[in-house]
């Protein structure tokens, strides 16, 4: 199991008014990432942010910017968003045909690339681009909205990729929170994407801060199990 744990707070459920603000008061409360929800109306019935936002948010940024594509085309816009300033790029398997190859593309530009998996794909689907991706996201919810519920089989997902592929940084995206983030960890996920759990409080660094420990007691947990077995 990959064990450094990372909070991506995703940008979706911040105050689009006040961008800049929301920005640097998860960057001061010590997130690891920011997690950038692109939604074409297509792919997801929900149109969010395009590349010239990616721009902006990276010129205000100083943690990488974690793009999560859900677009219908990933292949045609994936340079767009590199030149927009993408750190790392996840694309999902369900609209990827030759993902091997854009994998080399992401990685060509010296950025990590991911594969996302929603909640109606088997594992199966993403078995042969393992070993290329530096990191695979396990949709919690569907693909499209914030703050809804996490569904528990994509978590049973999440620890079947966690088996077959422990190296890889295995993200969880979609009602991420204090009561769901211990039974993700505990399936071995290890980079937590968070909306409402994060902008939704007061307290950005209490937020990600009881995150972080409640996924890292998981851990330790799963950790002394798997010794004693
Ligand atoms: C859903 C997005 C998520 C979403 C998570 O399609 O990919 O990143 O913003 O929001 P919460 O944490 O509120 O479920
Ligand atoms: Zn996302």
């Amino acid at each position: 199991m990959h064990s450094t744990i990372k909070i991506a707070p995703s940008l979706l459920a911040a105050d689009f008014c006040r961008l800049d603000r929301e920005i640097e008061s998860v960057e001061a409360a010590g997130a690891d990432l920011l997690h950038v929800d692109v939604m074409d109306g297509h792919f997801v019935p929900n149109i969010t942010i395009g590349p010239f936002i990616v721009e902006a948010i990276k010129r205000i940024a100083t943690l990488p910017l974690d793009v999560h594509l859900m677009i219908a085309e990933p292949a045609r816009y994936v340079e767009t968003f590199i030149d927009a300033g993408a750190n790392s790029i996840d694309f999902h398997i369900e609209v990827a045909p030759e993902p091997a190859a854009l994998i080399e593309t992401i990685r060509g530009h010296g950025l990590k690339a991911g594969i996302v998996i929603s909640p109606d794909t088997p594992v199966e689907a993403i078995i042969g681009a393992l070993d290329a991706a530096d990191q695979v996201t396990v949709m919690t919810v569907y693909p499209g909205f914030g703050g809804q519920e996490l569904i528990p089989e994509c978590v049973e997902k999440a620890r079947r990729i966690a088996h077959v592929a422990p190296n890889v940084d295995l993200l969880v995206d979609g009602g991420i929170n204090a009561a769901t983030i211990p039974t993700a960890a505990a399936a071995g996920a290890n980079v937590f994407v968070a909306g409402s759990a994060i902008f939704g409080k007061e307290n950005r660094s209490e937020a990600i801060n009881c995150l972080r420990r409640l996924a890292q007691e998981a851990h330790e947990r799963r950790t002394q199990h798997s010794r004693r077995r």
